[in-house]
């Protein structure tokens, strides 16, 4: 029974019926949405938000997640700016539910409390994504465990499958080893990713040593194929890696036609760096195919949530088939913690706070996810 209880829990997520589907037919698998322009923080890094701009309204955004369902998109992230400044976050989330979309959001996590989480729990949301790039804030990004370690407690208990995923410059190097172990040893599937360049290909930030880099990202694929929750694909991880080394990697984007976004004024954009001026309400399955080619912009594409769900679509079973032995993996060690308290109990908590007062007690659901943008759970 125990066994059996492991299993499900890790290998649920995995819709084959469903996601097998959108593998084959026409239609889109993901849509990211930007519930808002606003932030409420501005890491250096980012390009993807803008004070200046109002929320759009719940009514719009009501219009373009059915247009967006309509269109046969299985799965929708909510996306920004800080989407949980958007004052109808809640009604959103329950709203794409209604619509029957498997709904994740992300957000950096600062207004983040015991009772939004609840609120967003019995709203329907399946996923959530906490940004957690440092142990402590920099002049660089403020999104550190300092402020996001009280707030694990309040996933306890919740249905809510969490995951955090940091981002990888000179600056937040020499604590991404710890952002990752303090994620891990509390059994949240963790991820850092190098930092990527805007749509003009600049990068913001210094972006670290290579060979530094480079090492840091092997030992992730290490540690993912030992079986360690590591949030994302070895394919991306794999990925990551040529980019570092300049090596060519063969692929077909599918931005624009399996996954797309669209912006807090209701355009849609192909993915977060190439934007159009075409409104998501005149868009057609014609449209969403004919961005089915390779593009001019994919050397050095840094958008890994297109590059994730462009590999599973061209490569399902090598994709698919790494994830399923990779979480295989954890079987053994699940039914015996005791040979792997760090890794899958998680209510371990191997990581002194960055303040060094306390010890946290967070805990998540352990649901199996692939990327942010591909995530493989599938609501209940
Ligand atoms: C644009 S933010 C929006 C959601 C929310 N504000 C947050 O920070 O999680 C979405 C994700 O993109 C990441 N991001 C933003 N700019 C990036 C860059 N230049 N390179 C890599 N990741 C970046 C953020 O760290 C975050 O994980
Ligand atoms: S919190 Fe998110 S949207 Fe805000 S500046 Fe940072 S990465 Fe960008
Ligand atoms: S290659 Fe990258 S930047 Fe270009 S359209 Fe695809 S996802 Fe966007």
């Amino acid at each position: 029974m125990k066994i059996l209880k492991h299993v499900r829990r890790e290998f649920s997520g995995y819709n084959i019926l469903e996601s097998g589907k959108r593998l084959l037919d026409r239609k889109p698998l993901q849509c990211s949405l930007y519930v808002t322009d606003h932030c409420n923080l501005d890491c250096a890094y980012c390009t993807e938000y803008d004070n200046s701009r109002p929320h759009p309204t719940l009514d719009d955004l009501k219009k373009w997640v059915r247009k967006i369902r309509e269109l046969g998109t299985m799965r929708i992230a909510l996306v920004g700016g800080e989407p949980l400044t958007h004052p109808n976050i809640v009604e959103l989330v329950r709203y794409c539910r209604e619509l029957g979309f498997a709904t994740s959001l992300t957000t950096n996590g600062f207004l983040l409390t015991r009772k939004l989480v609840v609120q967003l729990e019995d709203a329907g949301l399946q996923v959530m994504q906490i940004s957690v790039d440092r142990m402590t804030p920099s002049s660089i990004t403020k999104k550190s465990f300092k402020t996001i370690l009280p707030k694990l407690d309040y996933f306890r208990h919740s249905k809510i499958s969490l995951h955090i995923t940091g981002v990888i410059c000179a600056d937040t190097l020499p604590e991404a080893q710890a952002v990752l172990e303090t994620g891990l040893s509390r059994g949240i599937p963790t991820e850092v990713r190098l930092v990527h360049a805007d749509p003009l290909h600049r990068f913001r930030v210094d972006r670290g040593r290579r060979e530094e880099l480079e090492r840091f990202i092997d030992s992730m694929i290490e540690r993912k194929r030992r079986g360690e929750k590591i949030h994302t694909s070895e394919a991306i991880l794999n990925y990551q890696r040529s980019l570092l080394r300049g090596e060519y990697v063969e692929w077909t984007c599918m931005a624009g036609y399996k996954l797309f976004f669209v912006s807090a004024q209701g355009k849609f954009w192909i993915c977060s760096m190439v934007h159009t001026d075409k409104h998501i309400m005149d868009v057609t399955l014609d449209d969403l195919y004919a961005n089915y080619h390779k593009k001019s912009c994919q050397e050095g594409c840094g958008v890994y949530c297109a590059v994730s769900a462009s590999l599973l679509v061209e490569k399902p079973v090598r994709v698919l088939g790494q994830e399923i032995i990779a979480r295989a993996k954890r079987l053994p060690s699940m039914l015996h913690p005791s040979s792997s308290p760090r890794i899958n109990n998680p209510t371990s908590s191997g990581v002194t706070n960055p303040d060094g007062t306390h010890k946290m007690n967070g805990s998540t659901n352990s649901g199996p996810s692939a990327d942010d943008c591909v995530t493989l759970r599938e609501g209940t």
